[in-house]
C-alpha cells in the first residue's frame, strides 16, 4: 500500500495548510525557501515523498510563485511523487484570455499549458473564466476542478444583512451572484461595466430602486478596487442606505481599500484564498474535501 498523500506548503501559507490538513487528515510538510542575495531561489522539499503529493500555492503576486511551482513540481517528481495536484485557492492569469490588441500574449492559455505540464490535477476556487466555459479548457490537466465560494459568501451575507440586495458589478459576475443568492432567495441583479484602463471603469446600475436599501456588492476579485468603488458611488448617489462588499479573492492592490471606503463602501468581507484583514469566510474545508476526492481517484 502506498503511504498516505502529503500536502506541501510554503511558510507564508502554513495557517491555511494546517486547516486543510486537519480537515482531511493529510500529512503536511513545508518547502524550505531561501532567497540568495541576487534574488535567485533555493527550495528544499522533504527528501522522500509519497506517490500522491499536493502543492498548496495561492497565486496572488504570481510571478515568483510560478517559478517556485516549476522548481517544486520538477523536484517532487525526482523524490517519488507520481501524482501531483496543484491546489491554488487563487489562480492567477485567468483574466487575460484573448489578445485585446495584436501582439498581446494570451496569458491564460500560456500559463494554463505551463501548469498542465507540471501537474496532473489542478484545484482552485472561482477562477475568472469568461470566454472559456471550463477550467480544463484553460488548464488542460486530467483533473481540473473549479470550486465556488459563492454559496459560502451568500450564507455570510444573509447572516450579516438578511434583507440585502445582492448586486454584481458587471455581467460576468452573474453566475457568482446567482449562486450566492440561491439558498436564501436573496434579491439579486447585476450592473453593466465598461473598462477603459486598469483604474478606469464605468458602471451603470440595473433598473432597480435602491433608495433606502442595504446593498451588498459581490464579485470574484477585488484588485485595484475601482470596479466596486464605482458601483458603490453610483449606489450611494441613487440613495442606497448602505453598501457592503463580499468577494472571493481579496487581491487588494495598492490603495484599493481606501478607494472603496471613500466611495461609500462600509464593510468588506472576503474568503481566505488570499490572506487579508477582510478574510471572514474560511475555504479550508471546501478545498480539503475536494482534494481528498482527487487524491483518492
Ligand atoms: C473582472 O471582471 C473581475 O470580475 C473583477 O471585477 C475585476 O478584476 C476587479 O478589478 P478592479 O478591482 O481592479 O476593478
Amino acid at each position: 500500500m502506498s503511504p498516505a498523500p502529503c500536502l506541501l506548503c510554503f511558510a507564508d501559507e502554513l495557517p491555511l495548510a494546517h486547516r486543510m490538513a486537519k480537515a482531511n487528515g493529510m500529512a503536511l510538510a513545508e518547502v524550505e525557501r531561501h532567497v540568495f542575495p541576487d534574488g535567485e531561489l533555493r527550495l528544499r522539499l522533504p527528501p522522500q515523498l509519497p506517490q500522491h503529493v499536493a502543492v498548496l500555492r495561492s497565486l496572488h503576486q504570481p510571478n515568483t510563485k510560478l517559478l517556485e511551482l516549476l522548481l517544486t513540481a520538477r523536484t517532487a517528481r525526482t523524490l517519488g511523487a507520481r501524482h501531483l495536484t496543484l491546489v491554488a485557492p487563487y489562480l492567477a492569469y485567468m483574466r487575460q484570455d484573448t489578445a485585446f490588441r495584436p501582439g498581446e500574449a494570451i496569458s491564460q492559455t500560456i500559463v494554463g499549458a505551463h501548469l498542465a505540464q507540471l501537474f496532473d490535477a489542478v484545484l482552485t476556487l472561482d477562477p475568472h473564466l469568461h470566454r472559456v466555459a471550463t477550467l480544463a479548457q484553460a488548464v488542460p490537466v486530467r483533473q481540473a476542478l473549479a470550486l465556488t465560494a459563492a454559496p459560502l459568501l451568500g450564507e455570510w451575507v444573509f447572516r450579516q444583512c438578511p434583507g440585502a440586495l445582492l448586486l454584481g458589478p458587471d455581467e460576468e459576475s452573474a453566475p457568482w451572484v446567482e449562486a450566492a443568492a440561491r439558498a436564501h432567495e436573496l434579491e439579486h441583479a447585476v450592473c453593466s461595466k465598461k473598462r477603459q484602463g486598469d483604474r478606469q471603469v464605468q458602471i451603470a446600475l440595473p433598473q432597480i430602486d435602491v433608495k433606502g436599501r442595504a446593498v451588498v456588492l459581490l464579485d470574484d476579485i477585488v484588485s485595484s478596487g475601482r470596479t466596486l468603488a464605482q458601483a458603490a458611488q453610483a449606489l450611494r448617489a441613487a440613495g442606497a442606505r448602505s453598501v457592503d462588499v463580499a468577494v472571493t479573492h481579496a487581491l487588494m492592490a495598492g490603495d484599493a481599500l481606501q478607494v472603496m471606503a471613500s466611495a461609500g463602501v462600509g464593510r468588506v468581507w472576503s474568503t481566505d484564498t488570499v490572506p487579508h484583514a477582510s478574510n471572514r469566510v474560511g475555504i479550508a474545508g471546501l478545498l480539503a474535501n475536494a482534494l481528498a476526492a482527487v487524491t483518492a481517484d
